[in-house]
């Protein structure tokens, strides 16, 4: 898995029993090498226009790379590469139009080379099929959000802090909902990118330390996304520093910059906090996921506004923050070779329940 954040590739060797039991046998995260990060970054955090043949470069790379990883990780397990069923690749988003005249998503990272390379079965493209009955083709993980973290004796709600939030509503007797919320570390990153050239902030210290511009906060809120009903998603393609900046120069007086990543923290947990009142309002528990699980101010903001639910980390029921999007990928894989379907049409609103994916045989 390798998100729209772009800080790494998430590798999760992942063992299913045939009793629906799921163990995360060994993780890792790697950085993307340069070039590869600096161009992904120019296309999907700066627009930049990508000419065909940098277009089909980079989906070779990635191919190569997400190979290279698979492999690395099976060598720091011990494991031999015989002994694993299929490779679950997400690829990486270039760019997610979900919602235009032509609704598309593209993913890329050839699967052709992953399955050459690691001489092991590879599922991939697994958005389109979801887009092609209608859905949003996202969000995907929320069948395997229920398959383990599920409770039956209290609903709960499982959050994702990714580059954009999304929830999955694990409600006892309802069938699962889910959708993205909004901006989370997407616009976290951008900012303080812009501002103190760092990747991003660490435990929320910055944002911590600001204070929220309310007249701004407002501003964001009024944004038509998030009164929007579900089923929706999105990406940094609206999520923007551009948005951003549109609504800074619409200010009399603009916030400094340390106020502005204090307003941006508000806005992710105000929208989500929002979205969990509105849509899982009954939920006890709130088990966090994503790299954002790490970021501690966003977790207080969260738990001051979710008051009295829980809020965890992933962490507390077996499996990392960073490796619940791999696992999740990993067992749509699995459906996939099952015969079984892995899009919940509840979450995406396709049409129909569908098998995911495509294989690409060893
Ligand atoms: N210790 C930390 N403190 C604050 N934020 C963190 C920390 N660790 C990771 N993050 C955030 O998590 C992001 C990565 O989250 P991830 O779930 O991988 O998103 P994506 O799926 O978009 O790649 C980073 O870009 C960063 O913003
Ligand atoms: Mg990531």
């Amino acid at each position: 898995m390798s998100g729209t954040s772009l800080d790494g590739v998430d590798t999760a060797l992942v063992e299913f029993d045939a009793d629906g039991g799921t163990r995360v046998v060994a993780a890792q995260t790697t950085p993307l090498p340069e070039p590869l990060h600096a161009q992904m970054h120019a296309i999907i955090n700066e627009h930049k226009p990508c000419e065909l043949p940098q277009l089909g470069a980079l989906d070779m790379q990635l191919g190569t790379v997400y190979a290279e990883t698979a492999l690395q990780l099976l060598t720091h397990a011990g494991i031999d590469a015989s002994a694993v069923t299929a490779i679950g690749c997400h690829g990486q988003t270039i760019h997610h139009a979900p919602d235009g005249e032509h609704p598309f998503t593209l993913q890329i990272g050839d699967a052709n080379r992953i399955a050459a390379i690691t001489g092991i079965t590879t599922v991939a493209d697994f958005r389109r099929r979801d887009m092609a009955f209608g859905g949003q083709g996202a969000p995907l993980a929320c069948g395997f959000h229920a398959a383990i973290f599920s409770a039956d004796d209290e609903d709960r709600v499982v959050l994702n802090l990714g580059g954009i939030s999304n929830i999955t509503v694990l409600n006892r007797n309802q069938e699962v909902r889910g959708f993205d919320c909004g901006p989370a570390n997407a616009l976290l990153d951008a900012w303080i990118k812009q501002h103190n050239n760092a990747t991003y902030d660490k435990e929320g210290a910055w944002a911590a330390g600001g204070a929220v511009d309310q007249e701004l906060l407002t501003r964001l809120l009024a944004d038509e996304y998030f009164e929007r009903s579900p089923p929706k998603s999105t990406g940094k393609e609206h999520f923007s520093l551009g948005w951003l900046t549109g609504h800074l120069l619409n200010l009399a007086i603009p916030p400094n910059p340390q106020d502005v990543q204090s307003t941006l923290a508000e806005l992710t947990v105000t929208t989500i906090a929002a979205d969990i009142r509105r849509y899982a309002g009954s939920c006890r528990r709130c088990i966090v996921a994503g790299g954002g699980a790490h970021n501690s101010d966003l977790l207080e903001r969260l738990t001051r506004q979710l008051e009295p639910v829980v809020v965890q980390s992933s962490e507390h029921f077996g499996v990392s923050p960073d490796f619940v999007e791999a696992a999740a990928f990993a067992w749509l894989a699995s459906r996939t070779l099952a015969g079984e379907p892995g899009n919940v049409p509840t979450v995406t609103g396709a049409q129909r329940s569908t098998i995911l994916g495509a294989i690409y045989r060893a």
